[in-house]
């Protein structure tokens, strides 16, 4: 347990090489190394190779001495670890009855207006005590583990007050020092209309940037600030105000774009250099091509479009135009209550026509560019982090071909096994 490992005889190591998002046909390249081998020495990883090469530069009995963990990894596929760059981890309560009014007919917007939705767990997290959300936390993290995440993104947003979204980010710093896994924070504020702003959006905007982003920037509670762009939550030009300032104090952006209606937010995300634009259901053809050309990273959730019954962001189409595609979960307690990577890689793939290979790109080396961590995650590279999954079969097809279930085995965080 000490960030030290040699990982060999992988049936294949599938590397996802690079240091940058990957755009276009550039995603279907995984630089797979068959029988490979990996070194990670203090949590960073020094050697990449096949078996054999390895092994003739590193000396496998002097590494046993200095009490390194030997993986033999003889018929398992090993490959970067999961970077789950959307979601919504920390909140009170839940809302299992709105999934099943969904069933009945009602739409998520409909829910929205009759008062569920955001606004009930909302509620529900400002009750919530910071240890309550921590124990919770802590317990989702280990669950996404399972599925061989090793960097979350998380988001406020269900606080909608200055006090429950600084909660939120707090309670996001501190699973980050107790949880293994890294947790990336962001700040989204702006994720729905408090009801003493209903007819005053405007002047939501202003408060969020007069007086809650700038404490947010001093106590460094953020990396991200991200806003719900979409007709009846925020509009094109209350987001773009709000992220520009954003910007300003040093924040970098993300923007929830075109999930429900083609607002322009795919093209807004390129106009202010957000680093991704998410959802993007209905994204218009000009956005996506304007995301390509500012290398906009385009975060694709298959759960949310499938929780929902809404037709599927066109992940071909995107890809096809040369932008850079990541998947994640989106998981929540409203769209999408799951955080589960099979289920997302299957959707990805039957539903969405990415291939395979398209898949895994989507969920490791984009995903680390989705949350501008490319040079330091995301494939297995000399230099980058020792965050790896062993599969418990020999190839990375099967974590599509075995639907729906975790073929994951083994988790390695900075060299550390975190679920055998
Ligand atoms: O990403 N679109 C807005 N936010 C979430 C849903 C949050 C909720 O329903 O609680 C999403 O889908
Ligand atoms: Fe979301």
């Amino acid at each position: 347990m000490n960030g030290n490992m040699l990982i060999k005889n992988a049936s294949q190591l599938v590397t996802c090489s690079g240091f940058a998002a990957k755009q276009g046909k550039t995603m279907s390249n995984l630089h797979v190394i068959e029988d490979g081998a990996v070194v990670i020495e203090n949590g960073f990883i020094t050697h990449v190779g096949p078996t054999s090469d390895i092994l003739s530069k590193v000396d496998e009995k002097q590494l046993q001495k200095q009490s390194f963990d030997i993986i033999d990894a003889t018929n398992k596929a090993a490959l970067p670890g999961f970077v789950d760059s959307h979601t919504h981890l920390v909140f009170g309560g839940y809302r299992a009855e709105e999934f099943s009014w969904r069933l009945k007919g009602d739409t998520y917007m409909d829910i929205m207006k009759k008062g569920g939705g955001i606004v009930k767990t909302v509620a529900a997290t400002q009750k919530a005590s910071k240890a309550e959300l921590i124990k919770i936390g802590l317990r989702r993290l280990d669950a996404m583990v399972a599925f061989g995440v090793t960097t979350i993104e998380s988001k406020s947003g269900y606080g909608l007050d200055k006090d429950t979204e600084i909660k939120q980010l707090e309670v996001m710093a501190e699973l980050n020092k107790q949880h293994p896994v890294d947790v990336v924070s962001t700040f989204l504020g702006a994720h729905a209309v408090p009801g003493d702003y209903k007819e005053k959006k405007d002047d939501y905007i202003t408060f969020i940037i007069d007086q809650v982003l700038p404490t947010i920037a001093k106590n460094r509670l953020a990396e991200f600030c991200d806003v719900f762009c979409e007709k009846d939550v925020f509009s094109i030009n209350q987001s773009r105000r709000l992220l520009l300032k954003a910007k300003d104090m040093g924040f970098k952006t993300k923007i929830h774009a075109d999930e429900i209606t083609p607002l322009g937010g795919a093209e807004l995300a390129a106009e202010v250099g957000a680093v991704s634009a998410d959802h993007l259901l209905s994204a218009s053809d000009q956005g996506i091509q304007e995301m390509a050309k500012k290398g906009v990273v385009a975060t694709l959730l298959p759960g949310t479009a499938f929780s929902l019954n809404e037709p599927y962001a066109r992940a071909r189409y995107m890809i096809d135009q040369n932008c850079a595609v990541a998947l994640a979960t989106d998981f929540n307690p409203g769209s999408c209550f799951t955080y589960s990577i099979p289920l997302i890689a299957v959707l990805a793939a039957l539903r969405m026509k990415m291939t395979p290979e398209e898949v895994i790109s989507a969920l490791t080396i984009n995903a680390a560019a989705a949350l501008d961590r490319a040079d330091q995650i995301g494939s297995i590279d000399a230099g980058k982090i020792g965050d790896l999954v062993i599969l418990e079969y020999p190839s990375y097809e099967f974590i599509l071909y075995h639907m729906g279930v975790n073929t994951v085995e083994t988790v390695i965080k900075k060299g550390t096994i975190i679920k055998k």
